[in-house]
């Protein structure tokens, strides 16, 4: 049996969305192939054991970790990785057991972002999903966008605007801005998801709060040229050396845009498989496998595509631990490929032994 860490919360503002992720792995991971050590992270960064029931409390619609449980920590060892619990009098441990694998189901900073992915590489424990660099490539819009423009994939346009330049001068970025790209714009912090953060600027006078919404989460807010109601197109992949991509979903949002309550909360149309042509399927394949190489993914990845009215198909962004709550469009994209969520499971496990 292999024992595999599930960490889940963490420290970003998607702590709740992990904790909804983490629940449907923990119902769905193969108990007859794996022994799971549940641990869930605070919103301050503790790493607690728990039983591994994730529920919210009373009067809250998203569970969270408690701040309860028992702090426990990684320490590498000759013969491979434990977990160790510190004692209440903050002084004394002792071995919880032995790690062999670890299922980051974490969101956002903190998690999705190369940081956690760093701790476990540093203890020698293999991991589900992308890498350090692919990992903190990922999280960044705006170092993502230079790695898909360096591999010449279609994007819209956009300006990054450190909170530097905005706090001197103000008016010269608007003005920018108003130069390079028309109205409206979408404003969103560069190392964000779950749609926090995220605001639409239909006019000047809109600008200042989108911004200072965005620097909420972030020094650098990416400004994109707005598009009309676009399709979203959704694509599963998975894989190391050989990946597979699943055919295309198409979200609908039951909100102006999928904002974090049309994602979590309302019930957004998820539409799988995409009834689009053909054509179109198999070149977001194309560009799905472009967009994972140009970050160096592995593991499993969600890339996004906005189709534009004009029928320009683009590439919106990648997601290296994509939502796996029970809405979300990765589980669904694999099941309806014939891979269950138990086989998904099983399989970013399998990915997780390969040597790098
Ligand atoms: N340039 C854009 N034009 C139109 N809608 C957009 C644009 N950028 C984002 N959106 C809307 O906002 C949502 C969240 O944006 P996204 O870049 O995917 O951020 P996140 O990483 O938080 O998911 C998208 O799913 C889409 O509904
Ligand atoms: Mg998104």
């Amino acid at each position: 049996m292999k024992r595999v860490l599930l960490l889940y919360g963490g420290r970003s503002s998607e702590h709740e969305v992990s904790c909804l992720s983490a629940r449907s792995v923990l119902a769905a991971i193969d108990r007859d192939r794996y022994e799971v050590v549940p641990v869930g992270i605070t919103r301050d960064g503790r790493w607690t054991l728990t039983d591994g029931v994730i529920q919210p409390r009373a009067g809250r619609a998203l569970p969270e970790v408690a701040d309860s449980g028992p702090t426990v920590a990684l320490v590498g060892s000759k013969d491979g990785a434990r977990l160790v619990q510190v004692d209440e009098d903050g002084e004394t441990a002792k071995v919880v057991g032995r790690i062999d694998v670890a299922f980051p189901v974490l969101h956002g900073p903190w998690g999705e972002d190369g940081t956690v992915q760093g701790l476990l590489a540093t203890v020698g424990v293999p991991y589900v999903g992308a890498d350090v660099t692919a990992s903190s490539i990922g999280i960044d819009k705006g170092a993502m966008k230079a790695a898909f423009a360096a591999r010449g994939l279609p994007q819209g346009p956009y300006v990054s605007v450190h909170r530097r330049r905005w706090d001197t001068d103000p008016s010269l970025v608007a003005g920018t801005l108003e130069d390079q790209l028309p109205y409206p714009w979408f404003v969103k912090p560069a190392r964000q998801g779950s749609s926090i953060g995220i605001g639409r600027v239909a006019t000047r006078d809109e600008l200042e709060a989108a911004l200072v919404e965005a620097y909420g989460y972030d020094d650098v807010a990416i400004v994109e040229q707005g598009f009309a109601s676009p399709r979203e197109l959704e694509v599963g992949v998975l894989g190391n050396e050989d990946i597979e991509v699943t055919a295309p979903g198409e979200i609908r949002p039951s909100h102006e845009f999928y904002d974090f309550e049309a994602k979590y909360l309302d019930d957004s149309e998820l539409v799988v498989p995409a009834d689009i042509p053909a054509e179109v399927a198999e070149r977001i394949d194309h560009l799905a496998r472009e967009a994972y190489r140009a970050i160096g993914c592995t593991g499993m990845a969600r890339v996004d595509f906005f189709l534009t009215a004009d029928g320009d198909l683009l590439v919106n962004e990648i997601n290296t631990i994509p939502g796996f709550t029970p809405n979300s469009m990765f589980p669904r994209l694999w099941d309806a490929e014939g891979v269950t969520y138990p086989q998904l499971v099983d399989r970013l496990l399998d990915f997780a032994q390969e040597p790098a």
